[in-house]
């Protein structure tokens, strides 16, 4: 039986007092959104198949965390306490968390499935590609991009640093959009530690790069130029609106990067946000790319972790700059436990994120004083301007919307962005609606 499983919880606890519990998460469940009801309703049957009795709890509820799955809970008028372990504590943190929080997608919180294989995970050293965890999420994630294998990474932007680092030699040159991450987010790692100079290309609204753009942004044979060594692109592209590159695109920017011996390197923290979105496989959208890096603690809900995926001789030496920066984590696995459920379960779902953004971007739309971004949001993320008859400042906003229990985060002085993720439900939607409704009307 699995450690803190819920039937060794249960064996564990005096069968009457569970009684009182499941009265109290009946009540609490009440309040909440039909999502957690629903889960709460799986637990609660399985405390009635054990025919426990009904006793009515007479008074307060107190819950105290012990330690990061077990919960002691009181009663005030009753004798005993009842210590409950990681599934009850999950049901208690999505029960207490009251903010709705749409800041980003990295937000994302472990769900109990992943927290239950990081404690079982198998691990060793990884640096000595010991880690049988670890190993198997890199063949995973090397397997579902089709490409010859992966590295386990940090961050994305350890990732992508060390896909710029492995296409390039001190003084070359990199296209890259001048809405990127890579360029604008990234603390310029790839000038700083690679001597690499980026040359920004315009992102065009639908976060292309025009390929006429791309084209002129090649530096010819000269003794004054730098050399152009790769082509970036980023998608799903986050600062254009978590907008979709294409897969016939992405197509026609490998076609330009082999006819001009270079290289292409996929941003692709979200890609599969972008796959979906498509609904191909990822597998096909970055077919002609090179490298890719993408994100297992975003919409994937892993709490640590990027892939870089490549050909074997790529991944070879980025292992190696992976170690040079500090990167080689050892006992990995319990991170890459969460990381292969986020590719075997995370990645079907997010056409749920996707339509809970489009109901936001339809609510808001009914919202006065906010400007929403022209078309229907592709993936995940919703952006909007406030109209200068709104006399309120982002600050005050975010202020406003965190008393109404949403947490909201700026993207520019009068610009926002919301992002769906998994602990996002339509409740979240509907109570986000109703708190900007209130702030602003
Ligand atoms: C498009 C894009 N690329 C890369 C990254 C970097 O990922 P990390 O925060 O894991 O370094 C982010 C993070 O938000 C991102 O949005």
């Amino acid at each position: 039986m699995a450690r803190g499983s819920l039937d060794e919880t249960l064996n564990h606890l005096w069968l009457a007092d569970l009684g009182f519990v499941k009265m109290n998460f009946m009540r609490i469940c009440a309040r909440r959104s039909e999502e957690i009801r629903r889960l709460l309703n799986g637990y609660i049957n399985v405390v009635e198949n054990k025919k426990i009795g009904q006793n009515e709890p007479g008074a307060n509820l107190s819950v105290r965390e012990v330690s990061w799955n077990i919960l002691l809970i009181k009663q005030s008028n009753f004798r005993q306490s009842f210590l409950l372990t990681s599934h009850f504590l999950f049901l208690f943190r999505r029960l207490n968390m009251d903010f709705i929080d749409l800041r980003s997608d990295t937000v994302t919180k472990p769900t109990p499935e992943m927290r239950e294989a990081m404690a079982e995970a198998e691990v060793g050293d990884d640096v000595y590609m010991d880690d049988p965890t670890v190993n198997q999420l890199q063949e995973k994630a090397a397997e579902m991009l089709g490409k010859e294998d992966a590295l386990f990474v940090p961050s994305g932007t350890m990732g992508n640093l060390l896909a710029l680092l492995v296409h390039c030699q001190r003084g070359d040159e990199v296209i890259v959009g001048d809405k990127s991450h890579i360029y604008l987010n990234e603390a310029g790692g790839m000038s700083a530690l690679g001597g690499i100079h980026p040359r920004p290309v315009k992102n065009q609204a639908d976060g292309t790069l025009a390929l006429e753009d791309i084209l002129a942004a090649i530096q010819s044979e000269d003794v004054h130029h730098t050399i152009t060594r790769l082509i970036c692109l980023e998608n799903t592209q986050n600062v254009c609106g978590g907008v979709v590159l294409s897969a016939e695109y992405t197509q026609a920017v490998g076609k330009i990067a082999r006819e001009n011996n270079l290289s292409l390197h996929i941003d692709g923290a979200r890609i599969f946000n972008a796959a979906a979105v498509l609904g191909i496989s990822v597998k096909e959208l970055v077919e002609p790319a090179d490298s890719v890096m993408f994100c297992l603690s975003k919409g994937l809900v892993a709490p640590v972790g990027s892939m870089l995926v490549g050909t074997k001789k790529f991944i070879n030496r980025a292992r190696h700059l992976r170690k040079m920066l500090g990167g080689g984590m050892r006992q990995a696995g319990v991170l890459a436990a969460a990381g292969l459920i986020s590719l075997e379960k995370m990645s079907t779902r997010l056409g749920q994120d996707h339509a809970r953004a489009k109901s936001l971007f339809e609510g808001l739309k009914q919202v006065q004083g906010l400007r929403l971004d022209a078309g229907p949001t592709s993936s995940n993320m919703v952006y909007f301007d406030l109209l200068d008859e709104v006399k309120l400042s982002v600050d005050q906003i975010i202020e406003e919307m965190k008393k109404r229990g949403v947490l909201v985060d700026w993207a520019g002085p009068r610009r926002f962005r919301l992002v769906t993720h998994y602990w996002v439900d339509d409740a979240g939607v509907s109570k986000t609606l109703k708190a900007f409704a209130e702030v602003l009307g």
